[in-house]
């Protein structure tokens, strides 16, 4: 039987902008499978960072709950949420914010077991240059650059060293946050790949988020589309991609340059997303919706089960 890592339920996330509420994240729900990535797609300030910041337990949930290998996660005390944290970790979209500039290729690979040492007991300095070494090696970061800066290396390099880190204490669970994004097109295949194979070895189970329907594709397991802090789609990615219900996930799916032709950049669909502070009433998407009628500018359309393991919230498929 498939392993559940991540279990979310209904998990929402607000945050108070002067004296109104800003709902980034309302509502969300999904389960990530041993093994198995969800890709989270939508347009910047759908919510994506900060579900998966929740999900870390990097800031706290407004409400809703994360059962993460079976622990129920936000009920757990702080040094077991800590020790839990541990088997989670997270990929950057730039590699270079994410590196300390001042410490060699080795030191940033190497400061995951000496922040933890209490806990996983002091390595030696031969054994400490051995597990750097095989991490270099498993990332396809040369040795010889162990004794460089991260801002001597390319961006490609750099998010080699960003994910050597991340994979260092051997976590079960990886989110990454664009983590190809800033990257020149030919190079974003090879970090692809790169997180593919390293999920295929370790029987990682990762989240996934980009902007770009295209890159989610080839990595996901599944898909969740998500539309001002909500999810308005979530299918088996070949599914989602024959099939998209949404009229959301059809524009973008439309508005996507493929990957083989050269495009990097996200192209955008019509119309302005409406601030987060002041969505639309009824359906969340109804101001650009070709399909949008009386009732879904009234009616919030409810996330449903259109088809089997095919989710979707639209007036559409009532
Ligand atoms: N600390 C915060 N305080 C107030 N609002 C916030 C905070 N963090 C995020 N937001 C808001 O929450 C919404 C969702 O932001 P989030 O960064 O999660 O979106 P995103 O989908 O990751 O976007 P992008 O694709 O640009 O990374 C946005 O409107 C953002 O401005
Ligand atoms: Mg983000």
């Amino acid at each position: 039987m498939a392993e559940t890592i991540v279990k979310a339920r209904d998990i929402s996330k607000y945050f108070k902008v002067g004296h109104r509420q800003l709902k980034a994240v309302d509502g969300v729900s999904f389960d990530i499978e041993r093994g198995t990535t969800l890709g989270v797609v939508g347009e910047s300030g759908s919510g994506k960072s900060t579900l998966a910041r929740v999900v870390l337990d990097l800031i706290p949930a407004t409400s809703g709950s994360v059962e993460f290998m079976g622990k129920d996660f936000f009920k757990l005390s702080k040094n077991e949420r800590r020790l839990l944290r541990r088997e989670m970790q997270i990929v950057f979209q730039n590699p270079f914010l994410s590196l300390f500039p001042h410490m060699s290729v080795s030191a940033n690979i190497a400061e995951p077991f000496i922040v933890n040492r209490k806990e996983l007991g002091r390595l030696s300095k031969a054994e400490l240059d051995e597990r750097v070494a095989d991490l270099m090696d498993l990332v396809g970061v040369p040795r010889e650059h162990a004794n460089v800066y991260p801002h001597e290396l390319s961006g490609g390099q750099q998010q080699r060293v960003g994910i050597a880190r991340a994979l260092a204490l051997n976590p079960k669970f990886v989110v990454c946050d664009e983590p190809v994004s800033s990257l020149d097109v030919s190079i974003q295949a090879q970090i692809l790949n790169l997180l593919q194979d390293l999920q295929d070895q370790k029987e990682l189970s990762y989240m996934f988020i980009a902007h770009n329907l295209a890159v989610v594709e080839h990595i996901s397991t599944h898909v969740a589309v998500m539309y001002l802090g909500k999810v308005v789609e979530y299918a088996p990615t070949q599914e989602l991609y024959r099939h998209p219900l949404h009229p959301y996930t059809q524009v973008l799916m439309d508005s996507v340059p493929k990957l083989s032709e050269g495009g990097t950049e996200f192209s955008g669909i019509e119309g302005e997303i409406p601030s987060p502070l002041d969505p639309p009433k009824g359906c969340r998407f109804c101001t650009r919706c070709t399909h949008c009628t009386k009732r879904c500018t009234e009616e919030e359309p409810v996330y449903k089960e259109v088809e089997p393991g095919h989710f979707t919230a639209c007036h559409l498929y009532d």
